[in-house]
């Protein structure tokens, strides 16, 4: 059953239109599957409201960081899984959140610059290239990749779905999914089945 498994904090890190909340919607939809509880914390739904009012200097991205962070902490440390999806440019601050959790699964979303700005899904490094949005990440912000992920994923390269097979595959190698998905079908799917 779920209970004898521990949940964690997946962290998803990356360059706008890199691909974070595509894969933080597809891992929370197959957590569910396996019969787990998950939140998503995606940075563009945090900031309408448990940010709402911060903006992208370094101390207000470190401040959304943290809150994030702390949101997380409670879910996962009470077996539900928590799933951010926020640029979190920051090495000093993910760690921060990394020290605090403990259970904590840094996934790099690495896709080149080049191409986060062709899919431009927001249409905003448009607009930061333009000179119109200051500090964008990227373009005139910085963003500090990870050192010591526990998983890169090249979402230039490979589709959302082979990207999601490795992070499932981690999490399962990292004790936090049973191999499969066997161990976590639930008691009522295992009645209807
Ligand atoms: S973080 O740096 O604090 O982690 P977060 O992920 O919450 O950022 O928010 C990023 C989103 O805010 C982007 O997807 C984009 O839609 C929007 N945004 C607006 N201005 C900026 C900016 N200057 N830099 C980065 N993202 C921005």
């Amino acid at each position: 059953m779920s209970e004898s498994l521990k949940a964690a904090t997946i962290w998803f890190t990356g360059l706008p239109s890199s691909g974070k909340s595509t894969l933080a919607v597809l891992l929370e939809n197959e957590l569910k599957k396996r019969g787990r509880t998950v939140e998503v914390l995606d940075g563009d739904v945090v900031r309408t409201n448990l940010s709402k009012g911060l903006g992208f200097s370094k101390e207000d991205r470190d401040t959304n960081i943290k809150r994030i962070g702390f949101v997380c902490h409670l879910l996962s440390r009470n077996g539900t899984f928590a799933v951010s999806a926020a640029i979190s440019p920051y090495k000093e601050i993910r760690d921060d959140v990394r020290d605090m959790i403990g259970d904590f699964v840094e996934i790099f979303v690495d896709c080149p610059l080049d191409e986060c700005i062709k899919r431009d899904v927001k249409g905003l490094y448009k607009k930061a290239i333009a000179g119109e949005i200051q500090g964008f990440t990227g373009i005139s912000d910085p963003y500090e990749p990870p050192t010591d992920a526990e998983l890169i994923v090249k979402t230039g390269e490979e589709e959302p779905q082979e990207s999601l097979r490795k992070i499932l595959a981690r999490l399962e190698e990292l004790g936090y999914l049973a191999k499969n998905g066997v161990a976590e079908t639930s008691e009522a799917e295992m009645a209807s089945a």
